[in-house]
């Protein structure tokens, strides 16, 4: 109990967030019926009891029909406000959220209007609320290296804005390698790069996302935990995991979270974070996932702030900024 008031009490950092998981569907249903999208369900109840999932894929098939209704900068505004509200309550301190533009792309978005909605709400956050923030523009694994290259020439205006790349969306069968080329054009565009592996994926997943990607930071990276050399090599090069308990255990990563393999990883020297990954889906904002492990492992107190101290420090805030959160 005392513990988990700590882990409330704390400012904390979120480094796993995609946006478009943040829609609740009381907010669905209000932009559904402002734009006139057609829901296939009654009520906000019959949303919530459709997120039964039995692996990522269940879940990414609701996930890209329920950000169907998002059509205007002001959905995107009133969608990253309402999860700004939202955190600052969990005091959420600073967050670096994902966006998946070519799933927007794809339903005759523009660019445009979805970056401008969501970095506007990231704007005013970071005056009314005080949470600063990085942009992580996520690319589609199961679609095309051809159409992320095309995703990133769209996005080519707003780069100056836009911190960092990363990689989601179905895992199996679909390996980090296929994208190294676009990877190592963003590197030479100096965004920071990070990429979902080991979730479902095997760790040779995670292998080719720091070998061949070169990214500096690993979404989830669960099943790392199967290759030893590969827990050392992420040991010794300090990086950062973003973990998600909830997440991982509606999409059924792990059975129970008692098995939650997060205090393997502290003791494994891994640089272990949490995060809520898609809230509205999966149950939970960054409290609710610190007070899920808290309640389910027998974790110290010690151990409570080194998580979210690894929050900030595999942050992209500057050494500037960090000191001032460490
Ligand atoms: N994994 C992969 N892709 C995703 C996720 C995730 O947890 N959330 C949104 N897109
Ligand atoms: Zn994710």
């Amino acid at each position: 109990d005392t513990l988990i008031k700590l882990a409330e009490r704390l400012p904390k950092a979120e480094l796993h967030l995609h946006i478009e998981g943040t829609l609740e569907p009381e907010l669905m249903f209000a932009l559904a019926r402002r734009n006139g999208v057609p829901l296939p369900y009654d009520d906000v109840e019959a949303v919530r009891a459709a997120y039964q999932f039995s692996n990522l894929q269940e879940f990414l098939d609701l996930y890209y029909q329920g950000m169907s209704v998002l059509q205007t900068e002001q959905d995107y505004y009133d969608l990253t406000m309402a999860y700004l509200q939202r955190v600052a309550a969990d005091n959420v301190v600073h967050t670096e959220i994902m966006f998946d533009p070519q799933a927007h792309l794809e339903r005759g978005i523009a660019f445009d209007t979805l970056f401008s909605g969501i970095e506007r709400a990231l704007q005013d956050g970071e005056q009314q609320l005080g949470i600063s923030y990085r942009l992580i523009m996520s690319f589609l694994r199961h679609l095309s290296e051809e159409s992320a290259f095309e995703a990133l020439k769209t996005a080519e205006p707003w780069l100056h804005r836009i911190d960092a790349v990363g990689l989601d969306s179905g895992e199996q069968g679909n390996p980090p390698d296929r994208f190294e080329r676009v990877f190592a054009r963003c590197r030479e565009l100096g965004l920071k790069l990070t990429a979902h592996a080991g979730e479902e994926g095997p760790p040779d997943y995670v292998w080719q996302a720091i070998k061949g990607l070169q990214v500096e930071r690993i979404d989830h990276g669960n099943r790392a935990l199967e290759d030893a050399e590969l827990v050392k090599a992420l040991a010794d090069r300090q990086f950062t995991l973003t973990v998600c308990p909830l997440s991982n255990l509606k999409l059924c990563v792990v059975n129970d979270l008692k098995e939650h393999p997060m205090l393997t990883m502290l003791e494994s020297g891994l640089n272990a974070t949490v995060n809520s990954d898609d809230p509205a889906y999966f149950g939970g904002y960054v409290n609710d996932n610190y007070r899920a492990l808290i309640e389910h492992l027998p974790i110290t107190r010690e151990q409570l702030h080194t998580l979210v101290r690894n929050g900030f420090a595999g942050s992209w805030l500057s050494d500037r900024e960090k000191q001032h959160h460490l």
